[in-house]
């Protein structure tokens, strides 16, 4: 059974669009070789990145990307089961987004700060799954 793994870190500073790129080709590279699947968004200098695969392969994973010195604190703040992938076509897809479409997606006030969405998120769990499809319809639009 595929697994989702979430969590967000703080970018070591303000990331070009170079870097992302750099950092998305070695997802991608790392995930083609273990049967990684996921999104990474960025938003205002704070990761957040959906990983599917194998629970094993994730925490492995995990334990790699946390070492990696373009983030701090780094916080896994959801984990379950999925019956099916979601990002299924996507080695790393890229979405951006911003705090007030975060907060939205999340049921809360547009005003809401990033930092605060987050918190929440980590709090109601059970919201994460309603911002994960609409993630998805991000990439489906683009
Ligand atoms: C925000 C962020 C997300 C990353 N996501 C992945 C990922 O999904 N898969 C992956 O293999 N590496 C990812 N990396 C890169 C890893 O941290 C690491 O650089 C890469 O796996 C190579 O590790 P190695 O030098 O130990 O082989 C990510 C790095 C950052 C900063």
């Amino acid at each position: 059974m595929p697994t989702h793994l979430i969590y967000s870190s703080t970018a070591s500073h303000a990331m070009t669009r170079a870097e992302l790129q750099t950092i998305l080709e070695d997802a991608r590279s790392g995930n083609a070789a273990h049967d990684v699947t996921g999104l990474l968004v960025y938003v205002d200098g704070v990761f957040l990145q959906i990983l599917e695969g194998e629970r094993d392969t994730l925490t492995s994973l995990v334990s790699r990307i946390t070492n990696d010195t373009r983030h701090r604190d780094l916080q896994i703040f959801y984990q379950a089961e999925v019956a099916q992938r979601v990002f299924a076509n996507w080695r790393m897809a890229f979405a951006s987004a911003s705090a007030q479409d975060l907060a939205a997606w999340a049921g809360l006030d547009s005003t809401t700060t990033l930092a605060a969405t987050l918190q929440s998120l980590q709090g109601r769990p059970g919201q994460v799954p309603q911002v994960i499809v609409k993630l998805l319809d991000t990439l489906a639009a683009d």
